[in-house]
């Protein structure tokens, strides 16, 4: 089963992260479709990328997918527990059985429409660590909270609540993505820079209190990043990477961002 110690081999630490969470839109046909195709991409090192397909589709990508990819595995949710009675649930150790080696957690349409709550997102990041899962955890502010100039705290503090059951070596393991809720989907904008720049900074001086090393594993942006926005996002001070839905939703459209974002960051090879 493909590891994400396993993929490390490529680089220490990737200078630069490209993931894409298909959200709820791909049969596992449709998966390994888009695998297939994503497998002839030229993926430089130094880049880490990332797909995380339905629960449904896991298995098979995790199939499909060589033992030294450069492609990482995740899946979008996981419930807490170990097992037990959670109808409709999967846990963390089903997800990392079915191949994944990430995690998502605390997303924003999860946050809105399913009843993810802080402390609920704390639970799930303990047990995807517990579990040998890369916490990919989201966070960010709605129009409101922006509007009112709290969005810096508001994300300090949902990045402080998820991150308070690890101790400081596996903070330093962990990734944030930072996902202003009016920026994602298909009535989103794209952050700008200043508005993006001041809340990661709030991420980073969490970070530099809690973890071991000062810093996270990765912060990401994510929220309706493009071919057109791609270039100005990776190379944004305090971005490590991107984290893409719609734009990336077809292996064509996932190629250009690889390529653009390669070419942007002067990574080896591009
Ligand atoms: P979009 O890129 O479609 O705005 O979605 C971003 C997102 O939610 C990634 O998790």
């Amino acid at each position: 089963m493909q590891t994400f110690s396993s993929q490390r081999s490529r680089a220490d630490e990737p200078a630069l992260w490209l993931g894409t969470s298909w959200k709820m839109t791909k049969t596992i046909g449709e998966a390994l479709a888009y695998v297939e195709q994503l497998l002839t991409v030229d993926i430089p090192s130094g880049m880490q990328v990332f797909v995380l397909p339905a629960h449904t589709a896991l298995f098979a990508v995790a199939n499909a997918l060589p033992q030294d990819s450069p492609v990482l595995l995740g899946a979008q949710d996981a419930h807490w527990a170990r097992d037990g009675a959670a109808t409709g649930e999967v846990s963390m150790r089903m997800v990392r059985d079915a191949g994944a080696s990430i995690v998502e957690l605390g997303h924003s349409e999860r946050r809105a429409a399913f009843g993810e709550t802080d402390e609920r997102i704390a639970w799930k990041v303990r047990a995807a660590v517990d579990s040998g899962l890369l916490p990919l955890v989201c966070v960010g502010e709605s129009h409101e909270i922006r509007v009112a100039g709290g969005a810096r705290d508001f994300v300090a503090s949902q990045v402080a609540a998820a991150l308070s059951g690890l101790n400081p070596t596996e903070v330093a393991r962990a990734m944030v993505a930072y996902e202003p809720v009016w920026a994602i989907g298909e009535h989103g904008r794209a952050a700008t820079l200043p508005e993006v720049t001041p809340v990661l900074d709030s991420i980073h001086e969490v970070a530099s209190a809690l973890s071991s090393t000062g810093r996270l594993r990765a912060v990401l942006y994510g929220g309706s990043v493009d071919a057109d926005n791609i270039s100005e996002l990776v190379t944004a001070d305090g971005v490590d990477g991107v984290f893409v839905g719609r734009a990336a939703w077809d292996a064509a459209g996932m190629r250009r961002l690889i390529e653009i974002a390669a070419q942007a960051r002067r990574l080896p090879g591009t």
